[in-house]
């Protein structure tokens, strides 16, 4: 394990196992149409989770990108998050599917859905890999959720201290005298 990791949330071979189960799942909840799908990933935090998820989903799809940020330099707190790629992004009568990393306080989810909405899809769902139960005001939800994780910052798997642990195969809790 990397010797800046406190303790292992999520292993490896959990996390494909449960990714593959919600491939399962989207492939279902999409089965009966025809036009397939467009999933709108959030970036960066998404990346990883985005690129397993979507080998088991076997409809046509489009894959769009937006980027989000939240956590500028060396903080575990939020400061806002604000979108800054969406000009591309062409949802017009289409039934989408939001891709994030977690669903913590809910403002990320909800600028991305809110921006959304406003292009006119067809239907919006949203799949997170994890959430932070109870964090986010009711009515921002997901449809699909992997993990259900205690409030304590986590990274790996795509998600980033400072830019960095994305490429941890698993989802870990940094060690705190690593944090501000
Ligand atoms: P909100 O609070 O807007 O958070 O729901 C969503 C975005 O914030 C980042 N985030 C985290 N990143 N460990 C991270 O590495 C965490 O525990 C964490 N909590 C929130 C993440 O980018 C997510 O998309």
């Amino acid at each position: 394990m990397n010797q800046d990791i406190a303790r292992v949330i999520i292993s490896e071979e959990t996390l494909l196992h449960r990714v593959q189960e919600m491939g399962h799942e989207i492939a279902h909840a999409y089965a009966d149409n025809p036009d397939g799908m467009t999933i709108v990933a959030v970036l960066s935090g998404a990346i990883i989770f985005l690129a397993d998820l979507i080998r088991f989903l076997p409809m046509k799809l489009r894959v769009d990108l937006v980027t989000v940020s939240s956590y500028p330099g060396k903080t575990t707190r939020s400061v806002g998050p604000k979108l800054t790629n969406y000009s591309a992004v062409n949802v017009r009568d289409r039934d989408v599917l939001i891709v994030d990393d977690i669903l913590d306080t809910g403002s990320t989810l909800s600028l991305v859905q809110a921006e959304l909405t406003r292009s006119g899809p067809r239907s919006l769902r949203t799949a997170v890999l994890l959430r932070k139960p109870g964090k986010a005001p009711s009515g921002i939800e997901a449809n699909f959720v992997g993990f259900d994780i205690e409030d304590e910052f986590v990274v790996g798997y795509g998600l980033d201290y400072d830019g960095m642990y994305r490429n941890l195969p698993y989802v870990g809790l940094l060690r705190s005298h690593l944090y501000e």
